[in-house]
């Protein structure tokens, strides 16, 4: 029986000892008189209930300790053969543990980056950031994420997600570490997709309007002209059936000519390769308002530059998709255009006081729409530039871009 590997709880066990005691030393033989059956048969009985205890309470503590050693085993499983690297670094950076993929991340084995410090392993583009976010996980306290480019022992890079959390204590932090080399890869794979699909995009357009242009406007105007021809010709001898037909066909030539050329400018902006952006701005706020109803307010220079026929193309598009959004979303009666130049950047600002959204890395695209602001960016970063969008539900939106300026 195992009862002897557990204390007697002290205050019980003493008292006991100190009634077993002063029993006995009334018991010597020939000089004391000898206790009644009754008296040892109490103790005995109660020696018999803290027996039973101790067998019950060591039974108890034995059942906890295998509990807690399974579920010790089962969180060093979990932790030792994670699918994510897991590191516990002290406020220095120093590796405190690290589990097993956390070391084959790195290539060393495990034993050898205990006491280690873990900065050597972000790559020296990188170091700063990931001491500025180790000093702001230790100071703020909450789980903060950071992407950074990490090298093994071998100098291979990887890009990582990491994840840290401070200990209360804020001793040390716990470290997750999650690879996305093959993550950005793909992204990056798309975003050349969705650069090179946009400038496809562009090119059909152009190769569209010049068709529609050079083929079938010329031939309407021919069709036309000797419609109205035939129609001068045949006025005397025709019946006046046929004559009235030619006239409405005349009209049909015109209103197809009319459509054609409706379409040519949405397919390619009239004046922005011969007059610039601005220009292509003017004449298209001028068109947004005669079918909205919205004022559009432009701010910008006169001398406004001419930039690369890419960048202009690319903020003309910018701007109708962002106006385009204001009209269907914002609900707003006037709307600004800001076009401004300097220290070698130019600046489009496209603003509301309208209904405002929520920030869109929250929104999802729905049902094939919600590609606008998505695209906006890829056209900005497409032409070397930079995309913002700001918006407080209720105050307004402003969609920004920002690109170097090269004359051209
Ligand atoms: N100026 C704005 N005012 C208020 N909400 C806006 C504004 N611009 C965009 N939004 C919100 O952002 C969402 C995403 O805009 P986005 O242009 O990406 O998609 P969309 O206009 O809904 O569809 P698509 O552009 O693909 O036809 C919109 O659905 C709308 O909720
Ligand atoms: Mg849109």
């Amino acid at each position: 029986m195992e009862i002897d590997t557990v204390a007697i709880p002290l205050s019980a066990g003493e008292e006991l000892r100190h009634r077993a005691e002063t029993q006995l030393s009334t018991h010597r033989p020939g000089t004391e008189s000898v206790p009644s059956t009754t008296e040892t048969l109490r103790l005995l009985h109660e020696l018999e209930i803290h027996r039973i205890e101790l067998v019950m309470q060591n039974s108890e503590l034995r059942q906890a300790r295998d509990e807690a050693e399974s579920n010790l085993e089962r969180y060093t499983a979990f932790y030792d053969f994670a699918p994510v690297g897991y590191f516990t670094l002290d406020r220095n950076g120093c590796i405190n543990s690290v589990n097993i993929r956390g070391a084959s991340h790195m290539g060393v084995p495990r034993d050898q980056l205990l006491g280690h410090d873990f900065g050597p392993f972000v790559v020296d583009e990188h170091r700063q950031l990931f001491t500025d976010f180790l000093d702001k996980v230790f100071k703020q306290g909450d789980q903060l994420t950071c992407e950074v480019t990490l090298q093994d022992k071998e100098h291979h890079p990887f890009t990582v997600l990491l994840k840290a959390l401070a200990a209360v204590s804020r001793a040390e932090c716990g470290l997750a570490l999650v690879d996305i080399t093959e993550r950005k890869r793909l992204e990056g794979d798309l975003h050349s997709y969705a650069s090179r699909l946009i400038v496809m995009e562009e090119e059909l357009r152009n190769k569209l309007a010049t068709e529609l242009h050079d083929d079938i406007c010329r031939d309407l105007t021919v069709l036309g002209l000797n419609l109205a021809i035939i129609g001068d010709g045949m006025a005397e001898i025709a019946p006046k059936k046929m004559t009235s037909r030619l006239k409405v066909s005349e009209k049909l030539v015109k209103s197809i000519s009319h459509t054609v050329r409706s379409i040519m400018v949405g397919l390619r902006p009239p004046g922005l390769e011969d007059f610039g952006l601005l220009a292509a701005l003017r004449w298209h706020a001028e068109l947004f308002t005669k079918r909205t109803g919205i004022q559009v307010c432009i701010q910008a220079n006169d001398s406004f530059p001419r930039l690369m026929l890419n960048k202009e193309t690319a903020l003309f598009r910018i701007c109708q998709e962002a106006l385009m959004n204001m009209a269907k979303h914002a609900a707003a009666k006037t709307v600004t255009i800001k076009l401004t130049g300097g220290d070698g950047m130019i600046l489009l600002e496209i603003s509301d006081a309208g209904r405002g959204f929520i920030p869109p890395e929250m929104l999802n695209i729905r049902n094939g729409s919600g590609w606008g602001i998505r695209i906006m960016r890829e056209r900005a970063e497409l032409i070397g530039g930079k995309f913002r969008v700001d918006s407080v539900p209720g105050k307004g939106t402003t969609v920004s871009v920002i690109v170097p300026f090269e004359e051209r």
